[in-house]
């Protein structure tokens, strides 16, 4: 079986270990030419899903959380050097795992790379929870960065 590198997702937060995840998928992709996403997931705050378990709308979201979001990924972009990387920036809104699994389904991604770590602030997990999910349910090979 050959592994062609067509289609890279990284999962950014914001966090630094998220940019170190970016700075290595972008390399990745330069090599490679493959194409890249850059995503980001908002994960609602809790009790948003209601009774019904609906997922809210983006636009019933706060704009606080959009624009937020958008900083991320805007602050981001403009940290990495992109030049000649075919790439394109990705914005989910649910639980982030979940989402950015369902995100390598749908563009039948050959490759995941997330961060060990994330914008979590309890210090003492060694691997995120996000981390951890991706690690165990992937649809494609994951690249874990320290
Ligand atoms: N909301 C998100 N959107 C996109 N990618 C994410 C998101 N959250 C985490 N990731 C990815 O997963 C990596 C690990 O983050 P994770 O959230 O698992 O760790 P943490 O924040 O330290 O711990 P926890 O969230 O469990 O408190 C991040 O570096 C990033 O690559
Ligand atoms: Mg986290």
């Amino acid at each position: 079986m050959t592994w062609n590198l067509n289609t890279i997702i990284v999962g950014v937060d914001g966090s630094e270990g998220a940019e170190r995840a970016a700075r290595h998928a972008v390399d990745v992709a330069r090599t490679t030419g493959a194409k890249l996403y850059i995503a980001t997931v908002v994960r609602p705050p809790e009790g948003w899903w209601g009774i019904g378990g609906a997922p809210p709308t983006p636009e019933a979201l706060s704009t606080a959380l959009i624009e937020g979001q958008k900083e991320v990924l805007d602050n981001l972009v403009a940290a990495l050097d992109l030049e000649g990387v075919d790439y394109e920036t990705l914005q989910d809104l649910g639980d982030p795992a979940s989402r950015l699994i369902a995100i390598a389904e749908e563009r039948n991604a050959d490759l995941m790379v997330i961060g060990r770590r994330g914008a979590g602030l309890v210090e003492r997990v060694i691997i995120g929870s996000v981390a951890d999910r991706i690690c165990h349910h992937s649809p494609c090979p994951v690249l874990l960065i320290p």
